[in-house]
């Protein structure tokens, strides 16, 4: 069963797009478009459909956020039927370039990653009216950026907000990296935050807020029980808030609250060093 629905905030097109072979999507994913800029452009299952829906407008760039197969996926077929550059972070051009390995649930929901030659953004990227500044936000990846229309304070995020309270993280996300990075973003000012999965077109700022906070209470409260002597094991049945049985299940682990603990735990560790 496919999702293809269309949302509109103000200028801003949402395109929300999802795959589910059985039954409805697991998930959903958001491309977004606004005057000649795509930002993020969905699994590449879902490709005949983003080409139908883009139709013959004109495209001049494509930004990427980070290069997840939901939202790199249909990257490389719009630049070549639109003529657009591809725009993203540096550290995502070769994986873009040849293409990477997806495990088999990311294939189940997304299909295969796309492929695409990925030229790295300037400091502010301008269409038309608008001017994107681009911020560099690892943390869920260790290219992922997020961009900033000033003039209209809207903030196109990527997977750096997804939820206030994240219960699991993939293998390769780093906690204070994202702590950092949202420290980072909230110097700016924004209202509308499109998010790669959960637009919110107003109150975005108090949301990502939102998010912070629980990280870095989330983030003190594993550290406190590490220095108390925890082990690793101990911590995350202690602060475990809400089963993960089925995201590790389904992720083959790849994804659980396992890794948001351990992830802490590091972190802490090489704190405590400097
Ligand atoms: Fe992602």
């Amino acid at each position: 069963m496919h999702t293809i629905k269309k949302h509109r905030f103000g200028p801003v097109e949402a395109f929300e797009l999802g795959f589910g072979p059985i039954g409805p999507p697991l998930m959903t994913a958001f491309m977004y478009v606004t005057d000649g800029t795509v930002i993020d452009t969905g699994q590449r299952r879902m490709g005949r459909y983003v080409a139908e829906l883009l139709g013959n407008r004109r495209l001049n760039r494509i930004l990427l956020t980070h290069h997840h197969e939901d939202h790199s996926g249909n990257a490389g077929m719009l630049a070549r039927k639109h003529g657009a550059v591809v725009m993203g972070h540096p550290l995502m051009a070769d994986k873009m370039r040849t293409g990477f390995n997806v495990l088999p649930y990311q294939h189940y929901m997304s299909g295969t990653a796309g492929r695409a030659e990925v030229t790295p953004f300037p400091d502010r990227i301008t269409d038309g009216r608008l001017r994107f500044r681009p911020i560099h936000t690892p943390g869920h990846s260790r290219d992922h950026t997020v961009f900033l229309e000033e003039e209209n304070g809207w903030l196109f995020s990527g997977d750096l907000y997804l939820t206030d309270r994240v219960w699991f993280f993939r293998i390769d996300e780093r906690i204070a990296d994202q702590i950092a990075s949202l420290e980072k973003v909230l110097k700016y000012d924004f209202d509308a935050l499109f998010c790669g999965h959960r637009p919110c077109p107003s109150g975005g700022k108090k949301r990502l807020r939102r998010k912070l906070e629980f990280l870095r209470e989330f983030h003190g409260s594993v550290g406190a029980l590490a220095d108390s002597g925890y082990p690793e094991k101990a911590i995350i049945r202690k602060m475990r808030f809400r089963s993960d049985l089925k995201i590790r299940w389904i992720t083959m682990g790849n994804a659980g609250f396992n890794h948001m603990v351990r992830s802490s735990v590091r972190a802490h560790r090489a704190e405590k060093l400097f």
